[in-house]
């Protein structure tokens, strides 16, 4: 472990989407390449911190020098999330999906002439929002990420509350901007302090300005 602030310090990091499962050969997924949480997680590590990453099927690899517990869906993250508790700090940078296929095939679904399959969905637990409630073995500062195509100070104003974490980190998403896949960041930090707008900056700056706030936090 390297040397620095975060020395003696343990910290969770979530990244990259989940695949959830239509059946044996497909799937639902979103585009985020996971290039954010593991520059946060490198970031951590580089400051002293034990890092456990729990990564999705991202496209960006994670950083050195952090323990990597690879999953697929939303649920197993939740139960991987769980399992490297207890921790100083979590950072839920990964972009979770919202719904599973409820009930998905364990045979490929066959092409039939005359109709496509209608999908159901079934909601995935909120991880971010799940720990940031635990009453016992919470995190001293759990952080998530808003990523939002509009109003992006009200929208992460009101995640950061119904979500009960302490800070949240709002980007703006839309198409032309770049962000999501892309290499740089523009955010906007939300805490019980107010609201700071970083400029934008390469998502490995915006991971080592994360990592000296969460080392000062936790100081
Ligand atoms: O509600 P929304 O998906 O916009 O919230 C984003 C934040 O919540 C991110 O920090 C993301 O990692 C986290 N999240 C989660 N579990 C979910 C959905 C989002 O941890 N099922």
């Amino acid at each position: 472990l390297a040397d620095g602030p975060l020395r003696g310090r343990r910290v969770l990091v979530t990244s990259g989407p989940t695949h959830e499962p239509i059946d044996p050969v497909r799937y639902i997924a979103n585009r985020s390449s996971g290039a954010q949480g593991a520059a946060i997680a490198g970031a951590l590590a580089a400051l002293g911190a034990e890092v456990v990453f729990v990564t999705g099927p991202a496209t960006v690899p994670p950083p050195e020098g952090v323990a990597v517990v690879r999953v697929e869906t939303a649920q197993e993250m939740l139960v991987a999330v769980q399992g490297a508790l207890p921790a100083d700090a979590a950072i839920f940078a990964a972009a979770v999906a919202d719904w599973r296929v409820a009930g998905p095939s364990d045979r490929k679904i066959k092409k039939r002439a005359g109709g496509a399959p209608a999908l159901e969905f079934a909601e995935n637990p909120d991880i971010l929002a799940t720990v940031s409630a635990m009453d016992e073995g919470r995190p001293a500062l759990v952080i998530g990420f808003a990523a939002e195509t509009c109003d992006v100070l009200g929208n992460a104003t009101a995640k950061r509350a119904r979500k009960g974490c302490d800070w949240i980190l709002a980007n703006d998403v839309s198409a032309g901007t770049g962000i999501m896949g892309g290499t740089e960041n523009a955010v906007t930090l939300v805490t019980a302090d107010g609201v700071e707008d970083w400029p934008r900056m390469g998502k490995r700056e915006v991971a080592r300005k994360l990592a000296d706030r969460i080392a000062q936090a936790l100081a």
